[in-house]
């Protein structure tokens, strides 16, 4: 651990970490010094138990963690996955200029292409995305949150399950003659993704002949031997590099079905958002840079006051798949070990239906939980009261977890308060401030991986699991494995039962 973290730690205890309404009685300017605004943006940090001294500390252990030599190496392209030797450069991919990579600029025209063609033509009603974790993750918030920009006449469907249900209905809901299946997935080799391909290729053909694989199949990957070897047509692969990682992708073609159904301009406005992000991050001083900010409070509550977990609460029913996003971003990220604490538990649903489930254990459970409070001032649907109804609750939920309410005379009215959040204003939901505000959340990651001194960009976590699984579907089908634990031979003996 870097010693300006050490010094933190030594000074501050969790007993004397400071109560965020002194703070605020203390210095009247509080709200202003730890907010920023930049074009489509203010980032609230003020109701937290940082000071401007906590904050100096934190900017000293950012610097000799080595941030800005780090941030300007994954900018250049410096192979800073070191298990995977790569470089990092999903920033890339949303520069104006393609970072200098002319096969991205190639792959983004590819795509403007094709969708330009398809919107045009009409050809299909229902787009169908089979992949999983990035390869699903990102494209589905993205269109989730921007569905007020989508064509009415085009259905978007995400399959990333293995299990049956969900690719078994939409071949149930769909006419094979207008449907294009996108197979998302960076390797083209992930069990789950490949199983379900196998079934919609099967299902195509089998209502369509052999040239069904051609007209109705794309491939979004970063491995185009595959694709053609799965029978996809070469001007239907849309490739992309190794350099980009899995939940870092929805900026390459991994975003075509977001493309295909906001149409290409707005897909650019949704990368110029995140290349405004990239600026910013690259520009700013840490003291006002949003993604540092969101980086070192998270620090400062993970590795000072110990709380274990944040949750993040967008105020936009569109949003819903956000807080999945970012639990693959932040999760898989900075699940490593460490001497040290690393990542978080990351959870959230939207607001106000949050509110509604476990907001009674933010603001009376026994664990201190900070808050990302996400939302939009201006909406593009609804009226105005009702817009008015969801900031009054959006605000009013980090305000009354901050300032609490003392009733000692009936402790289940008793609100200790003294609970941090963050709140993140957008002006309006647009792809251009989504591209934006989702670009903040991989700097902070970044962020916190530097600090933490561990390899943000990759997973080797979720291996182990993938190779026992193929041991035990052999042991399941015809027992040939030896189960790897009794509790796993008993549970396996009752499926065979059944
Ligand atoms: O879960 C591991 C993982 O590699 C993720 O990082 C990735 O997003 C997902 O699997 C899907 O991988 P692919 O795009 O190669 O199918």
């Amino acid at each position: 651990m870097m010693p300006a973290l050490q010094k933190l730690m030594a000074r501050y205890q969790r007993e004397n970490i400071p109560d965020i309404r002194d703070l605020f009685k203390q210095d009247p300017d509080r709200a202003a010094r730890f907010s920023i605004r930049i074009d489509g943006l203010l980032a609230d940090f003020s109701k937290t138990s940082i000071t401007p001294e906590t904050l100096k500390i934190l900017c000293e252990a950012a610097r000799e963690a080595g941030l800005e030599q780090r941030r300007d190496d994954m900018f250049n392209g410096i192979p800073i996955n070191t298990t995977e030797k790569r470089a990092v450069l999903h920033t890339a991919l949303r520069a104006p200029d393609g970072g200098g990579h002319a096969d991205v600029l190639d792959a983004r025209a590819a795509m403007r292409r094709f969708t330009d063609e398809v919107r045009k033509d009409k050809k299909y009603s229902d787009i169908v995305n089979i992949g999983i974790g990035g390869s699903s993750l990102g494209p589905e918030c993205v269109a989730m949150a921007l569905r007020h920009e989508q064509s009415p006449d085009m259905r978007l469907h995400f399959v990333s399950n293995v299990e049956a249900s969900d690719l078994d209905h939409v071949l149930r809901t769909i006419n094979p003659a207008k449907t294009l299946f996108l197979i998302a997935s960076k390797t083209f080799t992930t069990a789950e993704t490949m199983q379900n391909a196998a079934i919609a290729k099967s299902f195509m053909t089998g209502h369509l002949g052999q040239d069904a694989v051609r007209n109705h199949f794309a491939a979004l990957c970063a491995n185009p031997a595959a694709a053609r070897a799965f029978g996809i047509a070469d001007n239907r692969i849309f490739p992309f590099a190794e350099w980009v990682g899995g939940r870092y992708s929805v900026w390459s073609s991994i975003g075509l079905s977001i493309m295909l159904a906001i149409g290409a301009d707005k897909f650019d406005q949704f990368l110029q958002g995140a290349h405004a992000a990239d600026q910013h991050f690259r520009q700013a001083p840490l003291e006002k840079n949003i993604p540092v900010l969101m980086a070192l409070t998270g620090i400062w509550h993970r590795n000072i006051c110990s709380y274990p977990a944040y949750a993040c609460i967008p105020y936009h029913a569109g949003l819903r798949r956000f807080p999945a996003w970012l639990q693959q971003l932040d999760m898989e990220s900075s699940g490593k070990h460490a001497k040290h604490k690393t990542g978080p538990i990351v959870f959230g649903e939207p607001g106000t239906d949050a509110q509604h489930s476990f907001f009674q254990w933010l603001h009376q459970g026994t664990d201190i939980v900070p808050v990302d409070f996400i939302a939009a001032v201006k909406t593009e649907t609804g009226t105005e009261e009702q817009q008015r109804m969801l900031l009054a609750n959006c605000l009013a939920q980090s305000s009354a977890l901050m300032l609490g309410r003392s009733n000692t005379q009936e402790p289940h009215r008793d609100f200790k308060g003294n609970r941090p959040s963050t709140t993140l204003l957008l002006d309006q939901l647009t792809p251009c401030t989504l591209g934006l505000i989702m670009a903040m959340y991989e700097h902070k990651i970044f962020v916190q991986g530097v600090m933490w001194g561990i390899n943000s960009f990759d997973q080797w976590g979720v291996e182990l699991g993938k190779t026992v699984a193929t041991d035990i579907a052999v042991l399941l089908k015809d027992g040939t494995q030896q189960a790897p634990d009794p509790s796993t031979a008993a549970l396996a003996r009752h499926i065979q039962g059944l």
